[in-house]
């Protein structure tokens, strides 16, 4: 007999109202695959991004989909060519986004892009880390690469993106401004930011000679960051194809980072947790089947760390 677990789907692209917990098949690992039971998820604004379906055109899902792309769990089992993994190991990745994702007890994942989980972190910090710290990581270390010294803009440093950007910027040695709401200030400072900017109230775009901006949110942000950076600067966006035009008249090379599940990358993340030098702040909890009500939370935008969906005890 098929043995069945819960997970929330789609089968249909829509507002919050075409999320459904469905009883379906436990799916089994192919050869290059682990299962593992999920602890806990996180959810991303990607997350309700491709629920509305404005990343069908670029990820052609098919459909019943089971959303969610961060988790933290362990290996129930796993498939035969597999010897980086044992049944048992406490793990934590950011899995392929055209498949299934996380909002499930059980989700089969390749095994090159799962990691030992840092043992410090608990299983709801563990599962708010590789998404978004992984966008950060490759933004700044593999795309801009960052060095000691310069001086860097981070939009959005309360968001989950900007929180590890800021972390990660810091451990390069680099000076850190970053643009979020009064309320957050306190936050930014603590996570080691050099110098926090209102944004309601204040004009970060007078900020000049900047070596690297890391745009987190696109349309005016971004358009308002070319002026900030200096000659031979470099603009990463994970949200807005940066005009090449504009980058070209202002000297700046300009990229697009869309994240890629990495393994190595969440090694060395975990190393540093275990350091006590990367901290996860989470903003809230859900149960599995309160996937709306976390959803509503991220598409507020004023999230101030990780939401996180707790899959199993
Ligand atoms: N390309 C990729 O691979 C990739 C990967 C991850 C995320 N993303 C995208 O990156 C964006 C950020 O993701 P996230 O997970 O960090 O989001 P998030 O956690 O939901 O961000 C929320 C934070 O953004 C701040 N914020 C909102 N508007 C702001 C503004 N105009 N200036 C400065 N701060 C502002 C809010 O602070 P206040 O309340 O103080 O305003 C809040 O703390 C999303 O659009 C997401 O889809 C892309």
């Amino acid at each position: 007999m098929t043995e069945l677990m819960k997970a929330v789907q789609i089968n249909g692209f829509g507002d919050r109202s075409v999320l459904v917990l469905n009883d379906i098949a436990i799916p089994t690992p192919a050869e290059n695959e682990v299962l593992i039971k999920v602890k806990s998820a996180s959810v991303n604004p990607v997350d309700w991004k491709i629920r509305e379906g404005y990343l069908q055109p670029m990820l052609n899902h098919p459909l019943p989909l089971t959303l969610g792309w961060d988790l933290s769990g362990e290996v129930s089992a796993i498939g035969k060519n597999v010897d980086s993994l044992k049944i048992g190991d406490p793990v934590y990745s950011r899995p392929d986004i055209s498949k299934n994702g996380s909002y499930a007890e059980y989700i089969t994942v390749v095994a090159d892009e799962v990691a030992i989980k840092p043992s410090s972190a608990s299983w709801q910090e563990a599962a708010g880390i590789p998404l978004a710290a992984l966008t950060a990581w490759q933004s700044l270390y593999d795309i801009a690469n960052v060095q000691a010294g310069e001086r860097i803009l981070i939009h959005a440093g309360s968001g989950a993106v900007g929180q590890f950007a800021i972390q990660l910027a810091k451990l390069r040695g680099a000076y850190v401004y970053t643009t979020t709401s009064a309320t957050n200030t306190a936050l930014v400072l603590a996570l080691g930011a050099d110098q926090s900017i209102d944004y309601h109230q204040d004009d970060f775009s007078e900020l000049k000679d900047l070596d690297v901006v890391f745009d987190t949110i696109g349309g005016d942000t971004q358009a308002n960051s070319w002026k900030t950076l200096k000659k031979g600067g470099r603009l990463v966006s994970i949200v807005e194809n940066p005009d090449e035009t504009i980058a070209d008249e202002n000297g700046i090379s300009a990229f697009f980072c869309f994240v890629q599940p990495n393994r190595k990358q969440l090694e060395a993340l975990a190393e540093y947790v275990d350091a006590g030098q990367l901290t996860t702040n989470i903003d809230s909890e859900y149960a599995l089947d309160q996937v709306a009500n976390a959803h509503e939370r991220s598409e507020s935008g004023r999230a101030q760390g990780k939401i996180i969906i707790n899959v199993s005890p």
